[in-house]
Order: C-alpha cells, then sequence, then structure tokens
C-alpha cells in the first residue's frame, strides 16, 4: 500500500507529527506551502480571522499526484477551530474522487474534533473518502518528545488495526 502523508504546518508543530507518522509507514511526505509568508504583529489575527471565515489561502503548485497513492494521511493545524485556509486551498484544488484519507490535526487545546469534521465534510463534498480520523492533542505545553511519541504511537496503532478498515 502506497501511502502519502500531507500536511500544512506554520510553526512546525503539524510538521513534526506528520514526520513522525511518516517515518513509522514508511510513507511520502509533503508539505503544502503558501505563497506568502505569514509575518507580522498581526499575522496571527489574520490567520484566524482567515480561518474562521473558511477562506482559502494562495498555495504553491503541488508536486505530487494523489493518484499515484492508495491511502492519504492529510494534517492541519487548528486555527479558531478550523482548518488552516491553505488545507482549504489544498482540498479545493486537489483530485480527491475516490481517494481514502486519514485525518489528523494538532490543536493548543480544543477544536479539533469540529476541524476534523469540517475537513470530513470538505473531502467528502468532493466525493473522497474518510475512512479514519484522529486528533493529536493539545500541542500546547507539550514537549517536542512527547508530540513525536504520541505521533509514532497513532501511526503503529494504526498498523495494529486500522489498515483493516482501509481496505
Ligand atoms: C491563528 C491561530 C489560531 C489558532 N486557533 C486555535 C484553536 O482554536 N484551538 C486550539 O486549541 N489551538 C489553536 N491554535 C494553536 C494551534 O492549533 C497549535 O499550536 C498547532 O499545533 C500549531 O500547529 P503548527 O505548529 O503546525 O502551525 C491556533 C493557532 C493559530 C496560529
Amino acid at each position: 500500500m502506497k501511502i502519502l502523508v500531507v500536511f500544512y504546518s506554520w510553526k512546525g508543530k503539524t510538521r513534526l507529527v506528520a514526520s513522525s507518522i511518516s517515518k513509522v509507514l514508511g510513507a511520502d511526505l509533503k508539505e503544502i506551502k503558501e505563497i506568502e509568508e505569514r509575518r507580522g504583529p498581526f499575522s496571527f489575527l489574520s490567520a484566524g480571522y482567515s480561518a474562521a471565515r473558511g477562506e482559502c489561502s494562495k498555495i504553491k503548485p503541488f508536486d505530487f499526484k494523489l493518484e499515484a497513492y492508495d491511502l492519504i494521511f492529510l494534517g492541519t493545524p487548528v486555527w479558531a477551530m478550523r482548518p488552516a485556509p491553505a488545507v482549504n486551498a489544498f482540498i479545493s484544488k486537489a483530485k480527491l474522487k475516490g481517494k481514502k484519507f486519514v485525518l489528523f490535526a494538532t490543536m493548543g487545546i480544543f477544536g479539533g474534533k469540529k476541524t476534523i469534521s469540517i475537513v470530513k465534510e470538505m473531502i467528502e463534498a468532493k466525493q473522497g473518502r474518510v475512512v479514519s480520523s484522529f486528533i493529536v492533542i493539545k500541542t500546547g505545553g507539550v514537549k517536542r518528545e512527547e508530540m513525536i511519541r504520541r505521533a509514532e504511537e497513532i501511526a503503529k496503532k494504526f498498523i495494529k488495526q486500522g489498515r483493516k478498515e482501509v481496505r
């Protein structure tokens, strides 16, 4: 089974989780990147505002084809209890029909469940299939090693039980 782990990350936590998962699964790892860098004193507010409105940001063209994969892990940070605008953009641009997804999100404290349900709806609206999802809880105040441990644990659990659901 060919697996892709694709993610967006602003501050690096979702990247850390995604790369830990991909290592355990032996999956390809790809990052969704925005064209404009988010910086400056109002960047946090504008990011949250844009996410709250369900907007798509401008993302760089991706150098991979989802068609090449049997299963896609898609990860987003939680912004204002929603997916990041770059992930909205990815979903709106990519061909998802018939593709199988496992969803994950990283969050400071709360909003992961709602975020995952929004991503699921968007994927299903484009005829993709969500076969499983999980939330990597609380990156706020959590040490790097602990985040890696959680991500690896989830990926190992997926290998043990989850693949069954995926067929
Ligand atoms: C604009 C913005 C909005 C956020 N909103 C939430 C939120 O609603 N709930 C939450 O628990 N964490 C929230 N966070 C925290 C992030 O979800 C968390 O730090 C995440 O792990 C960051 O991922 P990253 O390092 O890959 O960017 C927010 C962060 C940003 C930048």
